[in-house]
């Protein structure tokens, strides 16, 4: 598309916070440190972490960057940044997290694929733009469609052709595809988005135009948004075929049958502790314990569970979003598709294993181990997050 292209080689990458922990430079992949997850409610763009497949894209001109409809619909339609702007906005707070997140700590159990990545592969932001169910209506499918008039049921989301750069795509453009029922849907809040907590979308982040799907692994919101393809069947991309499907602990390499599994869409209940490191060393006392929770398809946080003792007894955090706000958990004052901070303080006498566990409004809840949840491409680690302390006892 004109106006905007992706480099073959990354000579052109953006600046970054150099505070980031890079877990690959090129692509390049990068997280926050643990105690900046918990610093504020909605994470600051700059430690809010970057995942991406090949080189970031360039904008050329942006006057000259649309986005193209094409495929099921009656008129192919270009749509320009002004058409896009012209769409009433709307500003969704929502929880973006990498099915890899937290996959270091799954490797550590039995070796699985892919960038190793400690709790931080998840941030919240307010995400500003157009609805993506207005943008259909606009070009004749209406709301709350399941099936489009020309037979549409899947809408595909790709951004630029990358030359050589993405290798999973033999040098094709990174893709992925949602349900045209989600789509279509005004309450799913699947954006256009061109702004990031109020500012203008940065270039890791998918300046000029990115998808956003609340509620839905990261690997869904595309950036450097490029082409809107309507589909009767999903999208028969890479990540979505040969990625991101969550297989059974017993399949391997040398056994696997990408088939037989749905691409993966909601994320499940996930709670990471963010106030401590993997091993501490404390004085005996008080310690205070925070952390994130947050779980997919809108479903609110019900209770976080914290124990000092390795999850013998527990007791129950406090949770918040915004100041001012007590958080319900499905109450409309707050944000459906958004993560809780969460906190608690405990005595801790002895050396032990602090752990966390969250459950959603559904009751849903964490897996006590890895072990049960192991799969080879290490997604969806969302076993019970720990982590040692010892006490430093000081000299008499
Ligand atoms: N879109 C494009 N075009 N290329 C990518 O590499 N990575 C996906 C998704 N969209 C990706 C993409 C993945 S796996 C995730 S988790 C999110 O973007 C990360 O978004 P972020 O870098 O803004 O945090």
């Amino acid at each position: 598309m004109p106006g905007l292209t992706a480099p073959s080689d990354y000579a052109r990458e953006p600046p970054r916070h150099p505070a980031l922990l890079v877990n690959s430079k090129e692509p390049f992949n990068a997280e926050p440190h643990r105690s900046a997850l918990v610093s504020s409610y909605v994470t600051p763009v700059e430690f809010f972490y970057k995942r991406n497949h090949g080189p970031v894209p360039i904008v050329d001109d942006i006057h000259k960057y649309c986005v193209s409809i094409s495929d099921l619909v009656e008129n192919a339609t270009e749509l320009y940044m002004k058409d896009i702007l012209e769409l009433p906005k709307y500003a969704v707070t929502a929880t973006l997290q990498c099915a890899g997140n937290r996959r270091t700590a799954m490797s550590k159990t039995r070796k699985v694929k892919g960038v190793g990545w400690d709790i931080g592969a998840i941030g919240n932001a307010v995400w500003g733009g157009a609805k993506l169910a207005d943008v259909l209506e606009m070009i004749g499918i209406p709301k709350f469609s399941r099936i489009s008039p020309l037979g549409g049921k899947h809408v595909e989301f790709r951004n630029p052709n990358s030359h050589l750069a993405l290798q999973e795509e033999n040098g094709g453009p990174y893709k992925a595809s949602i349900p045209l029922s989600q789509a279509t849907n005004p309450e799913a809040d699947v954006l256009l988005a061109y702004e990031m907590n109020g500012e203008t979308l940065n270039r890791d982040h998918g300046y000029p135009l990115r998808v956003v799907v609340p509620g839905v692994i990261g690997a869904r919101s595309v950036k450097w948004l490029d082409s809107i393809n309507i589909l009767a069947e999903e999208c028969q991309g890479f990540f979505v075929q040969k990625d991101y499907k969550m297989f059974p602990p017993s399949v391997d390499w040398d056994n696997i049958d990408w088939s037989t599994r749905r691409p993966q869409m909601d994320f499940p209940v996930q709670s990471a502790i963010c106030s401590l490191e993997e091993v501490n060393c404390i004085k005996p006392g008080k310690v205070t314990v925070k952390g994130y929770a947050v779980s997919g398809g809108g479903r609110g946080i019900e209770r976080v569970d914290v124990s000092t003792d390795g999850g013998q007894t527990w007791i129950e955090a406090s949770k918040s979003q915004k100041a001012g706000t007590p958080y319900v958990s499905d109450d409309e004052s707050c944000d459906k598709w958004a993560w809780i901070l969460f906190e608690a303080e405990a005595d801790i006498p002895e050396s032990s294993e602090i752990v966390a566990k969250a459950v959603d409004i559904t009751g849903n809840i964490q897996p006590e181990n890895v072990q049960v949840i192991w799969n080879l491409r290490g997604i969806l680690n969302t076993s019970w997050h720990r982590v040692l302390v010892q006490i430093a006892h000081s000299n008499p």
